[in-house]
């Protein structure tokens, strides 16, 4: 286990700059979350992490040791990758073990350890078997297999579950918050999906254009969010943003439309409130109202899409499902206002 420490990280390829000076502390035993928009550095600063991307300014530390000159093998790190990238004509126990057994190690011990492992991951009936006759599933598995023989002091996940179908990433995801919990290895893990970042972080690092953008946990980044680009990132559907003025201490939307919100904040520009922190009402006068336009039921929960003629934009409310919803009906919204988030005209949020 390991602490992991980057100090002023700077990647430029040819003249993009792709990480900007990034400063980041990573505790023993942490599991960090990067998430962050396509292309916004996460697999390149992974790999930075890893060695096996050089980098241009700045330096890697593991354990408080400089490890920025070393190669990918001397820092005592495992990378697993969303595409398995197995060794097809191995079995699953070469697969697991060839770390180990280029190492040298004694096959008494090599055969302990890939047994031991295969049993952490349930693959110990699949020993014998070669990549091509297993599913997606078990195949992360093998490779998540060949990233802890070595033992290693961290473990880096790029993606790992985007290739599973829907009910296997739920299981892999179990498996993985699992093992993070028996081993207590320090993980760096990136993902695109919001539910895997939530339910396995200690602590999310949100990314964009090569920059840190807020770092917290789950509960901070989603109740506390400290600006606009983190507000509508993080949650799903994304967080509702409308521009505003004050008067009186109420909130007006679109100049004229007079909101049930009072607040003593000055400055507001922009108001967000999640979907689900709206009620739906009947629309009455000095209140927002609005059109139903669009309805989705997933079965547990439903989302209504609002026209309530704020620059074509729509709201967003989630509803309990039993409600009755009828397409074009009126209706009128009512902010939950302990449940609000400001924004100043920067973006930033009013606290
Ligand atoms: N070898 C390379 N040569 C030139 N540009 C690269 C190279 N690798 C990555 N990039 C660029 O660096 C930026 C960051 O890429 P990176 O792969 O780190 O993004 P990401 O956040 O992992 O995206 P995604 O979510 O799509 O995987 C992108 O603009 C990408 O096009
Ligand atoms: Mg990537």
């Amino acid at each position: 286990m390991a602490s992991i420490t980057l100090k002023n990280i700077s990647k430029w390829f040819s003249d993009n700059q792709v990480i900007k000076n990034i400063d980041l502390n990573i505790r023993d035993g942490e599991f960090v979350v990067f998430v962050g928009p396509s292309g916004c550095g996460k697999s390149t600063l992974l790999r930075i992490i890893s060695g096996l991307e050089d980098l241009d300014n700045g330096s890697v530390s593991i354990d408080d040791i400089d490890v920025t000159d070393k190669i990918p093998y001397d820092r005592g790190i495992s990378m697993v990758f969303q595409s398995y990238a197995l060794y097809p004509h191995m079995n699953v126990f070469d697969n697991i073990g060839f770390s180990l057994k280029t190492s040298g190690v004694k096959n008494k011990i090599l055969d302990k350890r890939v047994k031991e492992i295969a049993k952490i991951l349930q693959l110990d009936n699949l020993l014998h078997r070669l990549p091509k006759q297993l599913s997606g599933g078990q195949k992360q598995r093998v490779a998540i297999g060949r990233a802890i023989i070595r033992k290693p002091k961290a473990f880096l996940f790029d993606e790992p579950l985007s290739n599973l179908d829907a009910a296997l990433r739920v299981e892999m995801r179990l498996e993985i918050s699992k093992l993070h919990k028996e081993l207590g290895v320090t993980t760096i893990y990136v993902t695109h999906d919001q539910v895997e970042a939530m339910t396995l972080a200690d602590k999310i690092v949100v990314l964009n254009e090569g920059k840190i953008i807020q770092i917290g946990s789950p509960f901070e980044l989603y109740n506390y969010p400290e600006n606009l680009f983190v507000a509508q990132f993080i949650g799903t559907p994304k967080m509702n943003i409308l521009e505003c003025n004050q008067k009186e201490g109420y909130i007006y939307l679109n100049k004229n439309k007079k909101t049930n919100i009072k607040t003593k904040k000055e400055n507001v520009f922009k108001i967000g409130v999640r979907p689900d922190n709206i009620e739906i009402c009947k629309p009455v006068k000095n209140i927002l109202n609005g059109n139903i336009k669009f309805c989705e039921y997933l079965g547990s929960e439903q989302y209504v899409y609002i026209d309530c003629k704020l620059k074509n934009k729509l709201i967003v409310v989630k509803l309990d499902p039993k409600i009755k919803i009828v397409l074009n009906e009126k209706v009128g919204l009512k902010f939950n206002s302990s449940y609000l988030h400001f924004f100043s005209e920067n973006d930033v949020r009013i606290n």
